[in-house]
C-alpha cells in the first residue's frame, strides 16, 4: 500500500481551489487531494471533474450515511466522476456498506476504495459516550466499527492515528488505514480532539494521512506540505 499525504480541499470555491493547486506548480508534484462537503456542495460535480482532468488523485469524501439502496445509487453517480476513493459512515451497517460496494463497479473494472468512516477525529470519548449513548470506549468502538467494514468487504476505514495500528492488527494489514486530524506540530487544534503530528501518524503504520488546515492555513502551504511528506514518509 503506497503511503501518502492527502491534501483536504476545504475551499468553498473553484477559484480559491484552483489558485491553491496552481501553488504546487513550480515543484511539479501532483498532491493526493480530498474534496470534501464544503467544496463539493458549493461546486457540484464539476470540480470533481476538473481536478480529475489535472491529473490529481481524489479522495471524495462525502460519508454518505442513508437507506442502503439510496446510498447504492449515490456511489455510482459519485464512482463515475473518476473518484480514487470514496466513503460511507460505517455506522449505516454492514448491509448499507455491502450496498454501497455494489454501486461502485465501472465498466473498465476498476473501482474506488471503499473506505468506512468510524467516529470523528473531531468526536471525544466522553461525548460519544453522554451523547451518542455508546458505552464502549472509543478504541473499542473503532475498532467494532472497523471490523463490520471489514467484514462487509469495504477497502478500509477512516480512524485516528491513535486506532490505526490496532485496525490492522485485528483486520488486516492491508485493510487501508486514513487518518485525519493531524497538526504540524505547534498549529491550532481548531475543533479537532484526536490529533497527533506526520511524524508519530507514521509511527502508527497509517497509509493515508489527511492534512487540512495545517497545509491550506499555512503561510507556505507548498513548504507545510513538503514537510508533511518528509515527516510521514521520508
Ligand atoms: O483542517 P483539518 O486537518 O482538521 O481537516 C481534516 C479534514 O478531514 C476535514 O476535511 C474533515 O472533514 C476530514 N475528516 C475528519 N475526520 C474524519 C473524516 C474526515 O476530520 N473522520
Amino acid at each position: 500500500m503506497p503511503k501518502d499525504v492527502i491534501i483536504a480541499l476545504d475551499f468553498s470555491s473553484r477559484i480559491e481551489t484552483i489558485d491553491f493547486l496552481d501553488l504546487f506548480r513550480p515543484t511539479g508534484a501532483k498532491p493526493f487531494v480530498k474534496i470534501g462537503m464544503e467544496l463539493f456542495y458549493a461546486e457540484g460535480p464539476a470540480i470533481v471533474r476538473a481536478i480529475k482532468a489535472r491529473d490529481y488523485k481524489i479522495f471524495l469524501d462525502l460519508k454518505l450515511h442513508d437507506i442502503p439502496n439510496t446510498v447504492k445509487k449515490a456511489m455510482a453517480a459519485l464512482c463515475g466522476l473518476g473518484a480514487d476513493m470514496c466513503n460511507v459512515h460505517t455506522a449505516g451497517t454492514a448491509e448499507m456498506m455491502r450496498a454501497a460496494l455494489s454501486g461502485v463497479t465501472r465498466s473498465d473494472g476498476t473501482r474506488p476504495l471503499v473506505i468506512g468512516v468510524t467516529q470523528l477525529t473531531s468526536t471525544s470519548e466522553a461525548r460519544m459516550q453522554s451523547e451518542l449513548l455508546i458505552g464502549a470506549s472509543m478504541p473499542e468502538t473503532v475498532l467494532h466499527y472497523a471490523k463490520n467494514a471489514a467484514s462487509a468487504g469495504l477497502d478500509g476505514v477512516v480512524c485516528s492515528p491513535h486506532e490505526a495500528a490496532q485496525v490492522k492488527s485485528v483486520c488486516s494489514a492491508g485493510f487501508v488505514t486514513v487518518t485525519p486530524g493531524i497538526r504540524l506540530a505547534g498549529d491550532a487544534v481548531g475543533d479537532q480532539v484526536r490529533v497527533t503530528t506526520p511524524a508519530l501518524a507514521r509511527e502508527t503504520g497509517t497509509d493515508y494521512i489527511v492534512v487540512g488546515r495545517s497545509i491550506t492555513a499555512a503561510a507556505d502551504p507548498v513548504a507545510a506540505y513538503q514537510r508533511c511528506v518528509l515527516d510521514f514518509i521520508g
